[in-house]
């Protein structure tokens, strides 16, 4: 699989606001909106937002539509997120105790919304933690993990989104809840932390029945071993259509890691698709159904797109060119392949939605996150790189005060030029906030926050 990976630019466009204290309220409030999403058939867009009581519920409006409506009416406990499923108007979400983050979840209809409709408890004891291990948008089940006997381990469940019946397929007593599902909703790979920090992952032997499953000894073989310094690069990130081959995120060998894959079983022997360049790979964007790489991002300073399939590269091209300085994410696509979810990472304005209809190449301004920053001055978000006292060198960003005035490369010399050039020169020395976030694998990245 040879693939020509090419690199999307963009202009840069300087935009003026008034540059004026921010009340911090409309900075750290609850967003209009949050974890905005598609249904699986484009018609539907759904997100959170908080309620008249400030309680944070769930919303839809239809792409065609202007008006929106409430479809969950809880007036006590903040709805924490929600996910479609393959079963029209079938929805799941999750509500903690007073954040607690044991979850609850919930399987709701959301046909005809109203304060009546009890939602279906799936989980709500007290002191387990509902996770939805794997959600195809396709078929009538999911996979649920409860981790209902042993807090450590979860226990995987078959679900079915029209009967509820709960039927337990993983009785686990040893791997934690990074379970790999395929497209069919399969389990493929559990893993274990080994005694010197490594990531063992095991796929199921074949003495082992995926409908049946123990943790076993006998019902697992050792897959592959990642070690300890390989891990922040190294996981498995989706199966081929036909669940034949497995995209890897790879780090041995490389400095920042690749994208490869494999026939399932055969991790020895990867194709390497892309090697990162600047920075370790981000989002990798596929096909809903195909399940082809359509792109890739990396991110250093800025997000860099990668198109890897032509077919999309006139939308990408599109979407970058709609908005300039900020960079295009696509957060959720029609199994149809026709609409698309996009929000733009920016350092000038939060998080602003559009719909994408593809056949017609344009897409619609939806809404932005925060509505009561439009207008608003929010600052640059400027990246460089500088050495540290071991010569390596470290990337960082510098948002300088908004009224702060800068030099201009002709005040300046030698270095000093290019430095500002990128607007990182003030005239006088500015009071500073060094934010030295974790690492080795935590960073900050480029857009709101
Ligand atoms: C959801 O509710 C509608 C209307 O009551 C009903 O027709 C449909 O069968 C329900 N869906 C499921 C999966 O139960
Ligand atoms: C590009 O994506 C389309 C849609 O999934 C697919 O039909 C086509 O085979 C892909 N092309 C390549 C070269 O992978
Ligand atoms: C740049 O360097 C030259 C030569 O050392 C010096 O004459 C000039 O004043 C410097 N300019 C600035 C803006 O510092």
């Amino acid at each position: 699989m040879i693939i020509n990976w090419i690199v999307l630019d963009s202009l840069f466009l300087a935009i003026t606001a008034l540059a004026e204290l921010i009340p911090r309220d409309q900075l750290f409030n609850d967003p209009k909106y949050s974890g905005v999403s598609l249904s699986p058939d484009g018609h539907v867009l759904a997100y959170l937002a908080p309620n008249e009581n400030s309680i944070s519920n769930i919303y839809t409006k239809c792409v065609t539509c202007k008006h929106t409506k409430v479809v969950t009416f809880d007036n006590k406990r903040h709805i924490s997120g929600y996910q479609w499923t393959g079963v029209p108007n079938i929805i799941l979400y999750y509500q903690d105790n007073d954040g607690d983050e044991n979850y609850k979840l919930y399987k709701l209809n959301i046909t005809n919304p109203s304060p009546l409709n009890e939602p279906h408890v799936i989980s709500d004891k007290p002191g387990v933690k509902a996770v939805v291990i794997a959600n195809n948008l396709r078929d009538r089940f999911v996979l649920v993990g409860l981790n209902d006997e042993n807090p450590a381990f979860h226990n995987i469940y078959e679900f079915d989104l029209y009967t509820n019946e709960m039927r337990k397929i993983f009785d686990n007593k040893r791997f934690p809840a990074k379970i790999i599902v395929d497209n069919d909703l399969e389990i493929r790979l559990v893993v274990e932390e080994g005694d010197d920090g490594s990531l063992i992952y095991y796929s199921p032997s074949e003495k082992a029945n995926s409908k049946k499953l123990t943790s076993d000894k006998e019902m697992w073989v050792e897959y592959l071993k990642v070690s300890a310094d390989d891990r922040p690069l190294t996981m498995p990130i989706a199966f081929t259509a036909d669940n034949k081959r497995v995209f890897w995120q790879w780090g041995a060998g490389t400095d920042l890691g690749q994208l490869v894959i494999h026939d399932f079983g055969k991790p020895d022997e990867n194709e390497v698709l892309y090697t990162a360049i600047k920075s370790q790979i981000g989002t990798v964007l596929f096909h809903p159904t195909d399940r082809n790489i359509l792109a890739l991002s990396e991110v250093y300073h800025q997000p860099e797109i990668y198109v890897a399939n032509d077919t999309i590269l006139n939308d990408m091209q599109y979407l970058v060119n709609l908005r300039p300085s900020a960079s295009p994410v696509i957060e959720s696509i029609s199994r149809d392949f026709h609409t698309w979810l996009v929000t733009y990472a920016s350092d000038e304005r939060p998080y602003e939605f559009y719909l994408y209809r593809r056949w017609q190449q344009k897409a619609e301004y939806l809404f932005t996150t925060r509505p009561e920053l439009i207008g608003r001055k929010l600052n640059r978000m400027v990246g460089f790189d500088f050495p540290a006292r071991d010569g390596l060198r470290l990337q960082a960003y510098l948002s300088l005060p908004p009224k702060a005035e800068l030099l201009t490369p002709a005040q300046v010399n030698g270095t000093d030029v290019e430095l500002a050039k990128l607007g990182l020169l003030p005239a006088k020395p500015q009071p500073l906030i060094v934010f030295v976030h974790g690492g080795p694998k935590a960073r900050d990245v480029f857009g709101f926050s």
